[in-house]
């Protein structure tokens, strides 16, 4: 059955976690639907992991849908949200809602994801007043990478952490239906978890959020450019697909690779005729 914002709910107030991993393309969707992850995110992280940029500042709206619109074909009951890429909520309202809608309609999303707490509230306000159910994301907010002067932990300090709950409820009263907490110290998320009524969605956040996300690629130990603090291994795929491509070189090059199962015959009569 079709997660929808209101089984994510559900969740919430039956203290059952709520899991989400991003995917970026249908065979990955397919693969993490049938698993039975709650939700999956396509987000702008699909700017370092699949695009190699160092940020996710350069993604843009047209890679989000052509992303998007795979990851829908193939997520069957996971909630498919998209991530609005920079600048395509920053600059006005309209450009929000506008831009939040093609996620939808061209995507097929059921959510969209955008960054930011109180700063944010007009165009979280116009997206939900649209009909279109928003994830906020508050903490380590990657496009705000320059701003921020690097990826780190955000609201240790008194300040920090009063600032990050009043974004919390911020967002939370201009109707997003749940939040991402990122690199936020694991008491705090629990507060701030405690203290909502939409789920908290952690990742870098400890376990007192009401549900995890993780980007898949590092997860299995697929990307290797950098490893952050929040991340587990639960597998090692990246090890594993070298192996098969070094055996696949190995073999192409020895002539194993295709035996005569992988081979289409045809009558030795037929190539006898051949001049
Ligand atoms: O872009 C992304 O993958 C994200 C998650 C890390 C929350 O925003």
């Amino acid at each position: 059955m079709k997660n929808t914002v209101l089984t994510i709910q559900k969740q919430k107030n039956e203290h059952d976690k709520i899991t989400m991993l991003t995917a970026y393309d249908y065979s990955m969707a397919k693969l993490i639907d049938a698993a039975g992850v709650n939700s999956i995110l396509v987000g702008d992280s699909l700017g370092m992991v699949m695009l190699g940029y160092k940020d996710t500042l350069s993604v843009t709206m047209e890679d989000m849908i052509h992303h998007t619109k795979a990851v829908s074909r193939g997520a069957e009951n996971a909630l498919v949200v998209a991530d609005m890429p920079f600048m395509s909520y920053q600059t006005s309202v309209y450009d929000a809602v506008q831009n939040a809608g093609r996620l939808i309609k061209e995507g097929g999303a059921q959510a969209v994801k955008l960054e930011g707490g109180a700063s944010v509230v007009p165009q979280i306000k116009a997206i939900v007043e649209a009909s279109i159910p928003v994830v906020a994301h508050i903490g380590l907010t990657p496009q705000s990478v320059n701003a921020f002067g690097g990826f780190r932990v955000q609201g240790k300090s008194e300040a920090e952490a009063q600032k990050l709950y009043d974004d919390a409820r911020a967002v939370e009263a201009a109707g997003a239906f749940c939040v991402v907490l990122e690199c936020v110290p694991a008491a705090l998320a629990e507060f701030i978890s405690s203290r909502l009524s939409i789920p908290t969605i952690g990742i870098g956040a400890g376990a007192g959020c009401d549900g995890q996300v993780l980007v898949y690629q590092d997860m299995l130990k697929m990307f290797s450019d950098f490893k952050p603090k929040f991340v587990k291994h639960f597998a090692d795929i990246g090890q594993e697909m070298k192996n098969a491509f070094t055996a696949y070189i190995e073999e192409v090059k020895a002539g194993t690779f295709p035996a005569k199962e992988h081979c289409f015959a045809i009558s030795d009569d037929i190539i006898n005729k051949l001049y």
